[in-house]
């Protein structure tokens, strides 16, 4: 079963050795430089939301999400509502329908609107990454159009 859990002292360090495939380390940030993201945005306002996935006992991906980013070119929904700013299975756990289960799991905890309630989720992405996108349009989200930093940004109503 999949969870999303906490960073603690425990895990960190698994947490910052889980990595993607060298062609797709094109399409997201490290896990380190996602951690400093997370303090840049809490001292500007923002509210970060940085887990460990687990798969039963087993820490499979990292995802980072957000409420209320400023401070960045960004699009204009990105001040009250949630962002999926990264997601991504370690390398040796792709293909097993743990990115399905993560995105169920991620979803269910935007929609206790931890940071505030909001009406959109918005994933910014790399339009040569078609699985990714592909993920994505499985749970609602769609381009709306926009392009920041040569990422697109899907968008879903909550
Ligand atoms: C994109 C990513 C999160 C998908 O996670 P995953 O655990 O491998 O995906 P799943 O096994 O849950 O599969 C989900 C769907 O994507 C499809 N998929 C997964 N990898 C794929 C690939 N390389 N090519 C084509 N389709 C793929 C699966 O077929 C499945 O579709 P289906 O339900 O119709 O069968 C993962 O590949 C990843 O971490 N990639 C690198 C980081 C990244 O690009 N993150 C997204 C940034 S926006």
């Amino acid at each position: 079963m999949i969870t999303l859990r906490t960073i603690t002292l425990e895990n960190r360090r698994a947490m910052f050795n889980l990595e993607v495939s060298d062609d797709q380390k094109r399409f997201v940030a490290s896990n380190l430089s996602s951690v400093a993201s997370c303090h840049v945005l809490a001292t500007n306002g923002g509210h970060p939301f940085p887990f460990v996935i687990y798969e039963n006992e087993q820490r499979v991906s990292f995802v980072m999400l957000a409420y209320g980013i400023t401070g960045y070119d960004e699009p204009s929904l990105a001040k009250d509502n949630y962002c999926i700013m990264l997601l991504m299975i370690d390398k040796h756990h792709q293909n097993k329908g743990y990115g399905k289960e993560a995105m169920h799991k991620i979803m269910e905890f935007i929609r206790t609107y931890p940071a505030g309630l909001a009406q959109y989720c918005w994933i910014p992405y790399s339009p040569e990454n078609t699985s990714a996108k592909k993920l994505y349009e499985t749970f609602g989200f769609r381009d709306n159009g926009e392009v920041f930093n040569e990422e697109s940004i899907m968008v879903a109503e909550l």
